[in-house]
C-alpha cells in the first residue's frame, strides 16, 4: 500500500520527537493503519543548525510553501509554535487540502474555532491532542470517553514548567532562575518562557478544556490568570510548615450556563492528590454528573510525551482517511448553534 507523506512545520524540541516516533514506531503504524508513513519535508528556520537527532538535510527546507503545496504530503504536523504566522500557514494547508495536527496551545485558544470551522469547510481534520498536557490524553477522553456525560467541573496542574520549578524549589531549596532554565534546558519551557511562568500557558490551555468540556467559547480576557513569577522561597517554606504544598491550579466551571476560568498557585493540604504530582507531570481532574470524578495522569511536557499525542493523532487522521471521513466528535460552538436551531 502507499505511504501516507507527512510534511512538518518546525523541529525543535517536539518535532525531533515527532521524527523519533514515526522512524522507532513504523511496525506499529503500520499494524495501526496498513501502509508505511513518511516524513517528506520539514520547515525549519535555519536548515545548517546542529540538531538533536540526525535527520536528512535534503528534507529540510526554509520555505513554507516547499511543503504545504507539496502535492504528496497528506498530513501537515505543526510543531514551530507562535499565533499570527502560524495561523497563515495553518489556514493556507487547510485550504489546500491537508489535514492538520498540532501542539500549538497559543493558537488554538485563541483561533480553534476560526480553524476548527475552515478545516470542516474544507473536509479536513485539525486535531490537536498534544496542545493540553502534553502526553495525557485528555482532549480525546473529554471528547470520546466522557461523550455521554454532563461535564460540571475540571481542575488541574496543566503547565509543566511551573510545576518543575515548584517541586524543585521545594523538595529542594533550589533558586527559582537556577530552576527555570534548567526547565528549559530539558525543553518543558516555551521559547519565551514568560507563558508558563505567568500562568498564561495554563490559562490557554484550561479554556481549550472549558471549550471541550462544556461546549461553549472562553475568552481568554475573562480569565483571572496569575503565574509564580512573584512566589518567594519563604512562600513555599512557610506552605510546608503548615502542612500544604504549594501547585499552580487551573479551575474551569459551569454553573447556571455560565464558565468560570481561572489558574492560580494555590495552596493544597499535603494529602491532596494533586499535592503529590510532582517535576513536569500533570493530572487534570474531571468532575461529571453521572461519572463523579475522574483523574488523568502524565507527564505534561518533554519531546517524546508530546510527540506521542502528536504521532496518535496522526493515526487518528490516516484512519479517517482510510475510511474516507473526517472530524472527531468535538463540537466547535457554531455546531452547537446549528443544534440548538434545528432544536426550534
Ligand atoms: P522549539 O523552539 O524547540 O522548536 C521550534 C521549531 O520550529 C524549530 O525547529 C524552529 O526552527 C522552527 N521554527 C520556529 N519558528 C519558525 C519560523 N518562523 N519559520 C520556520 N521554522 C520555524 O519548540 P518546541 O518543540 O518546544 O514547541 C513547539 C510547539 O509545541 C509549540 O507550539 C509549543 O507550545 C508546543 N508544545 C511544546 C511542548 C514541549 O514540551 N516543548 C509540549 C506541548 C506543546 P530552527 O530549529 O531552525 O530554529
Ligand atoms: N511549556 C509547556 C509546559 C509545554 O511547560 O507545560 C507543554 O505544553
Amino acid at each position: 500500500m502507499n505511504a501516507i507523506h507527512v510534511g512538518l512545520l518546525g523541529l525543535g524540541t517536539v518535532g525531533s520527537g515527532v521524527v523519533q516516533i514515526i522512524e522507532n514506531h513504523q511496525d506499529k503504524l503500520m499494524h495501526q493503519v496498513g501502509c508505511p508513513v513518511k516524513v517528506k519535508k520539514i520547515l525549519v528556520k535555519n536548515t545548517e543548525k546542529a540538531r538533536q537527532i540526525e535527520v536528512d538535510k535534503n528534507i529540510l527546507t526554509t520555505e513554507v510553501f516547499d511543503v504545504i503545496h507539496d502535492p504528496e504530503i497528506d498530513v501537515i504536523i505543526e510543531v514551530m509554535g507562535g499565533i499570527e504566522e502560524t495561523k497563515t500557514h495553518l489556514l493556507e494547508a487547510l485550504k489546500a487540502g491537508k489535514h492538520v495536527v498540532t501542539a500549538n496551545k497559543d493558537l488554538m485558544a485563541i483561533y480553534g474555532t476560526e480553524l476548527l470551522s475552515v478545516a470542516t469547510e474544507n473536509g479536513c481534520d485539525l486535531f490537536y491532542e498534544a496542545s493540553v498536557a502534553g502526553g495525557i490524553p485528555i482532549i480525546r477522553s473529554l471528547v470520546d470517553g466522557l461523550a455521554s456525560d454532563r461535564i460540571t467541573k475540571m481542575m488541574g496542574i496543566v503547565n509543566g514548567t511551573t510545576n518543575f520549578i515548584l517541586t524543585k524549589m521545594s523538595k529542594f531549596g533550589s533558586p527559582y532562575d537556577a530552576v527555570l532554565k534548567e526547565a528549559q534546558d530539558l525543553g518543558y519551557a516555551e521559547s519565551d518562557p514568560t507563558a508558563d511562568v505567568e500562568g498564561l500557558d495554563a490559562a490557554r490551555k484550561m479554556s481549550i478544556l472549558a471549550r471541550l468540556g462544556f461546549s461553549m467559547n472562553v475568552d481568554l480576557d475573562d480569565v483571572r490568570v496569575k503565574g509564580i513569577s512573584s512566589v518567594t522561597d519563604d512562600d513555599i517554606n512557610y506552605s510546608k510548615r503548615l502542612g500544604y504544598t504549594m501547585k499552580l491550579i487551573g479551575i474551569a466551571e459551569e454553573e447556571d450556563g455560565k464558565v468560570e476560568v481561572s489558574v492560580e498557585p494555590t495552596l493544597l493540604p499535603e494529602a491532596h492528590p494533586l499535592a503529590s504530582v510532582n517535576d513536569e507531570f500533570n493530572a487534570v481532574y474531571v468532575y461529571g454528573e453521572a461519572v463523579g470524578e475522574t483523574m488523568f495522569y502524565g507527564p505534561g511536557a518533554g519531546s517524546l510525551p508530546t510527540a506521542t499525542s502528536i504521532v496518535s493523532d496522526l493515526v487518528a487522521v490516516m484512519k479517517n482517511m482510510r475510511l474516507n471521513v473526517t472530524g472527531q466528535s468535538a463540537l466547535a460552538p457554531q455546531y452547537k448553534k446549528q443544534i440548538k436551531s434545528l432544536e426550534n
